[in-house]
């Protein structure tokens, strides 16, 4: 389904966050333009100051259990940097202009102490940023009372080389990771993460390369996130079922990565042109792992007939199909 601008009520679909409906207003057109229950996805066409809000007003004790957020970075200032071996201007976007720090650190304070409030009590947050907006979250977290867990350093292998040559080449994004209040027992899947780790403890700083030519082939962001990266987020902090929340969804990355590790989502973003680069996205990532569930349900109920069939095979027979089901056989 591609969204385009028309006719509000055309386009608007269920919303899969049970009781929330919305009030449309010019700037914030606020539907629900991707709805998939099955895999409990939703993605709106909203302002996230004003989707919070409604959501605080239905679920005041919260409701998700992790939400990570990717705000603008405030960096595209008339800037140089290298794209493709060329000199260009930094140009994201109007959304990524600064309005001065002042108004920033206010835009940053209205979303995440939103955020916080939208939050289960034992859920976290993870934000990304560059030092453009990275210090005044980091502050914000401090005054809302937030607990924060880590800041992971994520490293990236191949960055643009710094054509200034008065700085060194920026090579880096702080993520910060933070629980609802000091009180939050929040979830961390430490077995997992050293099981990735090859069997030590995982450290705080990730390297991950920016997003691969198949995550763009629908077109892509201009600050897209590696769905990798966003993968382990969830892996880390989540568990199967868990509600995600991504304020700043822009080609819904998170998403992607929600679909594919089994995780419910619902993102808001306000550009007609990422909602549809999303909504392709989005869909694609729930055509492949409803395939893969139908596959590993086939294999499932292969493996089911193998195994009453042991029972009345012998010598060869028997043999060769508990090798290929991988069925012991001691005891029976
Ligand atoms: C840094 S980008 C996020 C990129 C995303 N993580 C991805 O992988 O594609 C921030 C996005 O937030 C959107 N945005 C800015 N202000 C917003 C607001 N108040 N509500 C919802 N979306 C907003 C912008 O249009 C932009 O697409």
């Amino acid at each position: 389904m591609k969204y385009k601008q028309g006719p509000r009520d055309e386009q608007a679909q269920e919303s899969p966050l049970p009781l929330l409906v919305m009030e449309s207003s010019e700037y914030s057109p606020n539907q629900c333009v991707f709805c998939n229950n099955e895999f409990g996805i939703g993605l709106y066409r909203a302002n996230c100051l004003e989707f919070l809000d409604m959501v605080i007003g239905k679920y005041p004790e919260g409701t998700f259990d992790m939400i990570f957020a990717d705000p603008p970075y405030f960096l595209s200032n008339g800037g140089i940097t290298c794209r493709a071996g060329k000199m260009v201007k930094v140009d994201k976007g109007a959304w990524d202009q600064s309005k001065g720090p002042e108004i920033n650190h206010e835009f940053n304070t209205a979303w995440l102490s939103r955020c916080q409030r939208a939050l289960k009590p034992n859920g976290t947050l993870w934000v990304s940023g560059t030092q453009h907006v990275i210090h005044s979250v980091g502050y914000v977290m401090q005054q809302l009372g937030m607990k924060i867990l880590n800041d992971i350093t994520w490293e990236k292998p191949n960055p643009p080389p710094n054509l200034s040559c008065r700085y060194f080449t920026h090579a880096t994004e702080t993520i910060i990771w933070a629980a609802k209040n000091k009180k939050s027992k929040h979830c961390f899947n430490y077995a997992k993460m050293r099981e990735l780790n090859h069997g030590k403890q995982m450290k705080s700083v990730w390297s991950f390369r920016p997003p691969t030519k198949e995550e763009k082939k629908f077109g892509k962001h201009p600050t897209q996130k590696p769905v990798a990266l966003i993968e382990r987020i969830i892996m880390a902090s989540t568990n199967a079922g868990d509600l995600i929340f991504d304020p700043f969804s822009g080609s819904s990355t998170t998403g992607v990565a929600a679909v594919n590790l089994g995780r419910r989502f619902v993102g808001t973003e306000l550009e007609p042109e990422f909602i549809d680069l999303s909504v392709e996205r989005l869909q694609c990532s729930i055509n492949n792992r409803q395939s893969s569930l139908n596959f590993d349900e086939e294999i499932l109920m292969e493996r089911e007939a193998a195994i009453s069939k042991l029972k009345v095979l012998k010598g060869k027979d028997l043999v060769s199909f508990a090798c290929r089901y991988e069925v012991h056989l001691e005891g029976r």
